[in-house]
């Protein structure tokens, strides 16, 4: 006959060596469970002799109860110590302090749009969107360039298709445009006079990449379509402009200049806003090695050259069917992208495109 005392020393031996609740219970169902061996001699009892079922019952009994009771505490005291190892594991410090979300900033490049826009906007000027991708029409002819010019050569301008190079001009064929000038026929076709508008955009030209030249680049062109404008009207508008721009009274200089669709065309210099138009470097100002007593921004000139203008020709206005007898215009283009290197006086302008961190970070623009 099995010995009792022995069958329980074993079982509680191996109880008490499991160190977690699942250790525990894998002894448990070995010990006390269906099969284990003092619950087999208790449920085989009737097969003992007489003499041996009343003691072996009672010590066998005695012996499983105190065993089940050690496992029901002991499993309490290693579900709490688990509970307590996990809650340590999983602790929430309230107090710490939220971890910040990274947020976006606006890029210079769109900085600088909306600065522009809002200064327009301010003017009484609408904004308004016009297409890349045009036809020859709205890109050359119809902004009176006539066939031959250079610019409509596909070594200058993106052809798209449709370009006929035996007959020098097709207005139907598709190219990314060059200017944002190609806003003023598709607003003029849509609004009748007056008319007040900016139109940001992208422009493309065939150029090499360097410092100063991109194959893409952002342009603003200004349109004003009234009666009786007259050049003083465009001037005094830049000085606005201009002034609001780089901050203070500047003085604007218009020199002579050729542009197929305006008559008179200008050149438009400002007044540099650096040395206020000495050409020398002001006092204190940051100049790198081997530098001159030069005026970095100007280089020297006084001015700074900033946009091609003038008043709108009267073939534009026939083209998109306004009466030039009756409504005059002015117009200018400005280029976003260098009015950012200005401002901030950079002088490589791929750094607006590679889109670095280390540029685009120094200039955080709040949306
Ligand atoms: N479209 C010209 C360019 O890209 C700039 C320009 C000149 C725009 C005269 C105008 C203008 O509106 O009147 O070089």
């Amino acid at each position: 006959m099995a010995d009792i005392e022995q069958l329980a020393r074993d079982a509680r031996a191996e109880l008490e060596a499991a160190t977690t609740v699942a250790e525990l219970d894998a002894a448990k169902v070995r010990h006390l469970g269906k099969s284990g061996p003092l619950v087999l001699l208790l449920g085989d009892i009737r097969n003992l002799p007489p003499e041996d079922r009343g003691h072996v019952g009672k010590e066998g009994n005695v012996a499983r109860r105190q065993l089940e009771e050690y496992v029901a505490a002991r499993g309490a005291e290693l579900a709490d110590a688990e509970l307590d190892a996990q809650v340590a594991r999983d602790v929430v410090d309230m107090t710490l302090p939220a971890r910040a979300v990274p947020q976006g900033t606006l890029h210079l490049l769109t900085q600088t749009r909306r600065l522009l826009e809002d200064i327009f906007l301010g003017m009484g000027y609408a904004v308004i969107d016009a297409p890349e991708v045009e036809s020859e029409w709205y890109g050359f002819s119809a902004l009176n360039t006539p066939v031959g010019h250079p610019a409509r050569n596909p070594t200058d301008t993106f052809y798209i298709e449709g370009h006929d190079a035996n007959a020098g001009a097709n207005d139907d064929a598709l190219i990314l445009r060059t200017q944002t000038s190609t806003a003023q026929l598709r607003t003029m076709q849509l609004t009748k006079p007056p008319l007040y508008v900016v139109h940001p955009g992208r422009v493309y030209r065939r150029d090499d990449i360097d410092a100063t030249h991109s194959d893409m680049f952002h342009q603003m062109e200004a349109l004003a379509v009234d009666e009786g404008l007259t050049l003083a009207h465009l001037k005094g508008t830049m000085e606005q402009f201009l002034g609001t721009l780089f901050g203070g009274k500047l003085e604007i200089r218009l020199r002579t200049h050729f542009f197929p669709f305006t008559e008179p065309s200008v050149e438009a210099d400002v007044q540099c806003f650096n040395c206020m138009g000495s050409g020398r470097a002001p006092e204190g100002d940051a100049q790198g090695e081997g530098a001159s007593d030069k005026c970095r921004v100007c280089r020297g000139e006084g001015w700074i050259e900033i946009m091609g203008a003038g008043m709108v020709d009267p073939n534009v206005f026939e083209a998109v069917g306004y009466d030039a007898d009756r409504v005059s215009g002015f117009a200018f283009g400005i280029g976003i992208d260098r009015v950012a290197m200005l401002r901030h006086d950079f002088p490589d302008l791929r750094h607006l495109f590679q889109n670095d961190l280390r540029f685009v970070r120094q200039f955080p623009g709040r949306p």
